[in-house]
């Protein structure tokens, strides 16, 4: 099977690095790749991940016959989409599906309208009303750009103060036009849990927990960072924890997103606080999460690419 892998990150090297050892891949090619898929797949550097028409004319000149979308924005920009309509079997959610990581907006009104525990929030497209619902939460609170912002749109606000200036920051430019909407919400204490999970839109299946380490400076005091470092399984994660997660959180999820008309058909990343009150989900990506790939995909037994293509093909459940 000819594969084509999008992205240059050290979860493509990850992901690729699994796909090579699947006696069923013959040629792969990475769109840009770096130094280590240099060392196992062929580097397309010239690829514009996110330019869905050069992606689908160099599948169709190689006899590509899956796509793996490693990076959420080629996601968003609908490149699956594109692929899809051509027939070309792709593992990575289409736009609409992407939405869920694309948008904090979207995926809150998600999770309230399927009764998937979360934390309190509201949405706000102007510094006024967003700072008096800052003042109604009280500290400690969250800010979050409400779209795609390198992992660097959420400010944990400690106080009052803090939280009124990343609304302003927010409204201000710094996060470009991902800040134009800022989700305010209350803080969820706990360990945080990363969970990637197989799913093709029927069935899910997760994969090892993980835990991801985000702030900056020693006893997390700094900002967040896109991801400091990472370690699986995660030692929080019980046995008891994961059926509460499947029965209230993933499986519901799945079949909202079917109901909604775009069953997700890719990995879908359970970004969890296990509060005191119960696990809640604290955001969802659309795709592996990074740098959690590189932990979880080495302890992986199964033969990714069967899995990859099961997702593709629906036959998850077999
Ligand atoms: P997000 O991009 O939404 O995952 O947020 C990045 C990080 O900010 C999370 O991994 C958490 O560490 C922190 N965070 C986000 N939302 C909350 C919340 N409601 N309460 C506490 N911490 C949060
Ligand atoms: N490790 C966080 C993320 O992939 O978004």
């Amino acid at each position: 099977m000819n594969i084509l892998v999008l992205g240059g990150g050290g979860r493509e090297h990850a992901i690729s690095w699994a796909l090579a050892k699947s006696p069923r891949c013959t040629e792969l090619y990475v769109a840009p790749g770096n130094g280590g898929t240099a060392n196992i797949a062929r580097n397309v550097k010239d690829l514009n991940a996110e330019d869905a028409q050069a992606v689908l004319a160099f599948a169709q000149a190689h006899n590509i016959e899956l796509v793996v979308i490693g990076p959420e924005a080629p996601l968003v920009a609908g490149v699956a989409d594109v692929l899809r309509e051509a027939g070309i079997p792709v593992f990575g959610p289409d736009a609409q599906g992407a939405q869920l990581e694309g948008s904090k907006t979207y995926s809150k009104r998600f999770m309230d309208a399927n009764g998937i525990p979360t934390a309190r929030y509201q949405s706000f497209t102007d510094a006024a009303s967003a700072r008096a619902y800052c003042e109604e939460l009280g500290a400690p609170l969250v800010v979050k750009a409400d779209g795609l912002a390198a992992g660097k749109g959420v400010i944990v606000a400690a106080e009052l103060e803090q939280a009124e200036e990343a609304v302003r920051e927010c409204f201000g430019g710094t996060f470009g036009d991902a800040g134009n909407t800022v989700v305010i919400e209350e803080m969820l204490v706990g360990p945080e849990c990363s969970l990637l999970a197989f799913t093709d839109g029927k069935t899910v299946v997760p994969m090892v927990s993980s835990m991801d380490h985000k702030r900056a400076h020693d006893h997390d005091e700094g900002l967040n960072t896109g991801g400091m470092g990472t370690v699986a399984p995660n030692p929080y994660y019980t046995p008891a924890i994961a059926a509460e997660c499947m029965e209230k959180i993933f499986l519901p999820t799945i079949q909202a997103m079917n109901a909604e008309g775009c069953p997700f058909k890719g990995c879908l990343y359970f970004g969890l606080m296990l509060t005191p009150d119960g696990p809640k989900v604290i955001e969802y990506n659309c795709r592996f999460g990074d740098p959690e790939t590189q932990v979880v995909l080495p302890l992986l037994e199964s033969d990714l690419l069967k899995i990859m293509t099961a997702c593709t093909e629906g036959t998850l459940a077999d």
